[in-house]
Parts: C-alpha cells; structure tokens; sequence
C-alpha cells in the first residue's frame, strides 16, 4: 500500500530520530483536504466549539458532534493520523464511560486516537483504554474544559509547587500509556524539563520551542479568528480579508449584473451536450 496513514509508531519514532512534529486541528472535509499533506496528526479539537460554532467555552461541546467532526476530516485525509478530543462530561466519571464514549468516536469517525484532559487523576482512565485498544493523547498544563475550576486561561505552573504537579501529571500520562501529550500554556522551563523527562512526544501550544511537536487552532494561524488571537500564535495568513475581498466583488456583481457572465450559462443546446452540472 502507497503511503499508509500514519500510526502512533510513526508518531512516536519522530521523537527518536528527532523529528520535530507537526500537528493542526481541522474540524471539516475541506480543511482536512488541505492540511493531511503537511501535519503529521490532525486534531480535531473540541476548541471547534468556540470556533465553529461560537460557544462561549468547550463545554458545551457532545460526543456527536465529535464524531460528526471526526468522520468528516477522517474522509478529507489520507496521510495523517486523526485524534479526536473526547469532549467535557464524556469521560470524567468513570474509565468504563470513557470506554464508552471512546469507542463510539472512534466506531463513528475512522479516527486513529482520542485526547483527553488531565494528569494524575485521569491515570487510571488513560490506563484502562491504552490496555483496550485505545491510543490516548493526554493534554495537561492549561486544561480548558477546566476553565471553571481555573479561574480562566492563564498560563499554568506559576509556583514551585503547580510545576511539579505538572510534571508528575505528565509523568502519570505516559506511565499510564498514552502515546503523546499535549503541553498547553506552560512556560519553556517547565515544556523542557517534561520533554527531557518523557519517552513520549510532548506536543506544545504555548509551550514554547522546548517540545516534540507544535500545534496550534489552524483559524488562528491562518487569521481566521478576528483579531484576538493568543501571542503565542504565528499568523501565516490573513484569510478572512482574502474571502471578504472576494466577497464583495461577487456581490458588487451581482448588484451589478455582471454575474454570471455568457460562459457561465447555457441554452438548450448546451444543455443536451452536458449530462452533468456538477463534475
Ligand atoms: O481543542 C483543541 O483544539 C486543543 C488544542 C488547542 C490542543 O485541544
């Protein structure tokens, strides 16, 4: 087979061989089409729910819409390996309802892992899905379906003592066997002391340059979030204005009566010769 998908093998060997490792979230068919070629993992995060769907935070976000999310960047993709986020209240309870619902997203998108938020407390979980089948990403640091119990999205491991909680939470993830984990929000000292310290892939977003990996919310980088976007994000792009100028010459045609133009249309006879609208 031509260019298999990868796995969490290739995932882990970059570590290995010192690969830095590319990671953007995709939420839809078309971004996934766009991105696969050029990130080795596509998260779909449940940041979509802020971005997609204008939430005011993640917690609102369901398993079906995961699942929906998932299948659809599963179908756009080829190459990369798919993660999907097990949302808020789908697997805090107990490891036998994150089986559960782990199980479903992956049955329902195709995907290839799931990532869930916690350290220490989510070991036991982590450990009962890993032994199952389930390849589990682990996201410690700022935790936003935590944003309540936070107090907001500030940057974590402020104190000796929340760095080292940190750590031992990163520590837990990989003991407890997940295949990667997400640095969020955490400063260069701390990203380089848990980097140093795992065998797994560290994956950063505002973590600084002292990780495996970097991800970021592909809207953000791409400037498709408004103006408020975070400083650790690098805008590549500024898409919006891309799309609002051609926004604005459609309807000025429109308005104008200069769309369609004669190419655009056909009569009957064109009609008879083309069996298809849509190729
Ligand atoms: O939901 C998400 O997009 C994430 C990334 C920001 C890591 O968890």
């Amino acid at each position: 087979m031509k260019n298999p998908r990868n796995t969490i093998k290739h995932i882990q060997k970059a570590k290995t061989l010192g690969q830095p490792l590319v990671c953007l979230t995709a939420y839809d068919v078309v971004m996934a089409r766009i991105l696969d070629e050029h990130c080795d993992l596509l998260l779909v995060g449940d940041s979509l729910g802020m971005v997609l769907y204008g939430m005011e935070n993640t917690l609102s976000v369901s398993v079906r819409m995961m699942c929906d999310h998932g299948a659809a960047v599963v179908r756009g993709s080829k190459k990369a390996l798919v993660v999907v986020d097990m949302p808020f209240g789908s697997y805090q309870q107990s490891p036998q309802k994150a089986f559960k619902n782990a199980a479903k997203i992956l049955q329902h998108s195709g995907a290839g892992a799931v990532k869930l938020e916690g350290g220490v407390e989510m070991a036991d979980t982590i450990g009962f899905l890993s032994s199952r089948g389930i390849a589990v990403m682990g996201h410690v640091g700022l935790t936003p379906q935590s944003v309540n119990t936070l107090g907001g999205y500030g940057y974590q491991g402020k104190t000796e003592e929340e760095k080292q909680s940190i750590l031992e939470d990163a520590l837990a993830v990989e003991a407890s066997g997940a295949f990667a984990v997400v640095l969020e929000g955490i400063t260069e000292s701390l990203a380089q002391t848990i980097t140093s310290r795992l065998n797994i892939p560290t994956i950063g977003i505002g973590a600084s340059h002292k990780c495996d990996g970097q991800v970021l919310v592909s809207q953000d980088m791409l400037g498709l979030s408004g103006d408020h976007v975070p400083k650790f994000v690098k805008k590549y792009a500024q898409i919006d204005q891309n799309i609002a100028s051609a926004v604005s010459q459609f309807s000025n045609d429109v308005r104008q009566r200069q769309f369609p133009e004669d190419k655009h249309c056909f009569d009957i006879k064109d009609a008879e010769n083309v069996s298809k609208l849509y190729s």
